[in-house]
């Protein structure tokens, strides 16, 4: 994705992101900071050590604060959005836990009301590719597009229950977003790649992660999705700018072989030992 430049709309706009410490939020938070907006990102414990990274980032100094909310608690997300043109509704659980489901889905709607309470104009909502390709019964010559879903039954099956999740947290996003009169844009990243701003290990980094430390030796003789964190990053800017942006955006950088991904993370970090084996 190319780069653009600042937004020219002469005010310093107040945006909120939620889940501002993660892998996609930090970045978010930086891209916003780098345009000139002032950003009110959202953590459940604001002065964990684990979030101090984001008050390091250009800008911050001026223009970030962190506030304490949790997306089941609905009055700690009416104060984060208080005052805010736009929120970004990054933060979710990452994870098949049956528990954590609910928590996606009823935190999202929590989230839309409250910013629409608040009076917020547009919301970025960041979905996933798990919301799309799991289909067993889709060709896999089938081009993917953002008219795909995934199969929810087969999802549930197969204990892919962090694609449930997301695939109900947007489809209820895009419910109550319409219910409320709220401009929604829909971010769907596949799985995303690139630095880290933050100290710990999210999921998707952890997946390259385990084949360079050799904890995963073997993988499956299959593709993947994979995009660089930074274009997601821009991808949720450029979605929250351009006003006629609705719906949803599949954020894909490109498609590899499993095969291919380690030949590239062998040649790239040549000093780990171990890629793993077909
Ligand atoms: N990384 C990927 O490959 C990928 C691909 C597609 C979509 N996504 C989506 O991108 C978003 C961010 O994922 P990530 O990879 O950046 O994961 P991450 O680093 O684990 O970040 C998840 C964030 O969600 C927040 N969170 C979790 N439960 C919460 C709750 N009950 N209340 C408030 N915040 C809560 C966490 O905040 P605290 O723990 O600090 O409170 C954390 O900041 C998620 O919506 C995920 O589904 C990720």
């Amino acid at each position: 994705m190319s780069s653009y430049s600042k937004p020219n709309n002469g005010e310093e706009q107040l945006v909120c992101v939620t889940g501002a410490g993660g892998f996609i939020g930090s970045w978010v938070v930086k891209e916003l900071l780098l345009r000139g907006y002032r950003v009110r990102g959202t953590a459940r414990d604001p002065a964990d050590s684990k979030n101090a990274h984001l008050l390091a980032l250009e800008g911050a100094r001026e223009r970030l604060t962190l506030c304490r909310a949790n997306v089941l608690d609905y009055e700690s997300l009416r104060a984060a959005f208080s005052g805010c043109h736009g929120v970004f509704h990054v933060a979710s659980p990452v994870s098949n836990d049956p528990e954590l489901v609910p928590v996606a889905v009823e935190g999202t709607r929590n989230v839309i009301n409250a910013a629409a309470d608040e009076g917020a104009r547009r919301v970025v909502f960041t979905s996933s590719y798990g919301a799309v390709h799991m289909d067993p019964n889709r060709s896999p010559d089938a081009a993917l597009d953002e008219t795909c879903w995934s199969d929810y039954e087969f999802c549930k099956r197969t204990d892919n229950l962090y694609c449930c999740a997301k695939m109900m947290a947007e489809i209820t996003a895009t419910e109550e977003a319409a219910a409320r009169g709220l401009q929604l844009a829909v971010v769907v990243p596949c799985m995303t790649m690139g630095p880290m701003l933050q100290q710990t290990l999210n999921f998707s980094s952890n997946h390259v992660a385990r084949y360079l430390m050799g904890t995963k030796r073997t993988y499956p003789n299959a593709v993947a999705a994979y995009v660089d964190v930074r274009d997601v990053a821009r991808a949720h800017v450029l979605a929250y700018e351009r006003p006629d942006a609705r719906g949803r955006y599949l954020c894909i950088g490109t498609v590899l072989h499993r095969a291919q991904l380690i030949a590239m993370l062998r040649e790239l970090f040549p000093q780990y030992p171990r890629h793993g084996q077909v």
